[in-house]
C-alpha cells in the first residue's frame, strides 16, 4: 500500500487509532484465506516461465480463487482490474498483469490476495524466470532474508517498527535499499487496516505487539536507490533508476508464543 500523503509522520496508532486484536475464530478465517492465497503463489509461481504471459497469471489466480470459494481483495480495490499484481524486473510493486511475455532471466514479483469469511489474505513472492543473474539472484535472497528478520521480530510486547528496523538492516547490509513510499499494513476485515508497516526504521517505536494483532508485513527491496516512479497508468510503480526491485510479503499473526504465518503451509 502507498503510504498516506508519502510522509512518516501520517504512520502509526498515535491519533487514537488502535491495532486491531483478533479472536481465535477471526484468526481461524484469516488462515483460511491465507491458505488460498498461498495455493495462489504456488501454481503462479511453477508457471511463470519464458513465453508465459502475465495475463496467463492471473487466469491460474482466478480459477484458484474461484475453485476455493474465496473472493478477490485486488479486484476493482479503487478500481485495480486484476487478481493479482504481476511486477517484473524494475517495477516495484503494483504491475498490471497483460500481454506481457515473461523472458528468460527476468525476475517477476507476484502480489495476490483472497477474502475467505470476510477476513482478508495478502502475500507476494519474487521468482526467477528461467536462470538469471547472480545480482538478481542476491537480490530475491535478501529480500526473502529481509522479511523473515522482520518477521522475527513479531513478538507480544516488541514495538512494531522493530520489525522495519530489522528488515531495513538486512536490505542495507547486503548493499540494497529499502522502499520508503510503499509500506506494510495491519489486516482483518479489510485488506489494509492501520497501522502502517514501514520497512525501515522511522525514528520511534511504535505501538507494542500484542497477541491477535495481524499484519501484512511486505519489503519491497531495490538493487540501486530507493526512489520510486509511477507511471501514467496510475497504478505501476517502478524504480526511478531503472534498478531491480524484489518484493516478499506475508500475512502474519502476533501469538503469546512464536509468530504465525498464515499465508505459508506450515
Ligand atoms: N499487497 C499490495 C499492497 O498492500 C496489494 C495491492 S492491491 C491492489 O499494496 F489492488 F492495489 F493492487
Ligand atoms: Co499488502
Amino acid at each position: 500500500m502507498r503510504v498516506g500523503r508519502a510522509t512518516v509522520m501520517e504512520l502509526g496508532t498515535e491519533r487514537g487509532r488502535k491495532v486491531m486484536i483478533r479472536r481465535r475464530e477471526e484468526i481461524a478465517k484469516m488462515r483460511k484465506a491465507g491458505l488460498v492465497v498461498a495455493e495462489m503463489l504456488e501454481r503462479i509461481c511453477a508457471k511463470a516461465k519464458p513465453g508465459v504471459t502475465t495475463a496467463k497469471l492471473d487466469r491460474i489466480a482466478r480459477d484458484v480463487i474461484e475453485q476455493r470459494g474465496a473472493v478477490s481483495n485486488f479486484l476493482g480495490y479503487r478500481g485495480y482490474p486484476a487478481v493479482i499484481c504481476a511486477s517484473p524486473n524494475d517495477v516495484i510493486v503494483h504491475g498490471i498483469p497483460g500481454r506481457t511475455m515473461l523472458e528468460e532471466g527476468d525476475i517477476l514479483s507476484i502480489d495476490c490476495g483472497a477474502i475467505v469469511e470476510g477476513y482478508h489474505g495478502d502475500a507476494a513472492r519474487t521468482v526467477a524466470v528461467g536462470s538469471v543473474s547472480k545480482d538478481a539472484q542476491r537480490l530475491m535472497d535478501t529480500t526473502r532474508q529481509a522479511l523473515d528478520a522482520g518477521i522475527a521480530r513479531m513478538l507480544a510486547g516488541v514495538n512494531l517498527y522493530e520489525v522495519g528496523r530489522a528488515v531495513q538492516k538486512v536490505a542495507e547490509k547486503a548493499g540494497f535499499s529499502v522502499v520508503r513510499e510503499y509500506v506494510g499494513h495491519a489486516i482483518g476485515t479489510e485488506m489494509h487496516e492501520d497501522p502502517q508497516v514501514p520497512n525501515y526504521w522511522p525514528g520511534r517505536p511504535g505501538p507494542k505487539l500484542a497477541p491477535g494483532m495481524a499484519f501484512a508485513i511486505e519489503p519491497m527491496v531495490n538493487a540501486g536507490g530507493a526512489e520510486t516512479e509511477l507511471l501514467d497508468d496510475g497504478w505501476t510503480v517502478v524504480t526511478a533508476d531503472g534498478s531491480l526491485s524484489a518484493h516478499f510479503e506475508d500475512t502474519v499473526v502476533v501469538t503469546e508464543g512464536a509468530p504465525e504465518i498464515l499465508t505459508r503451509v506450515a
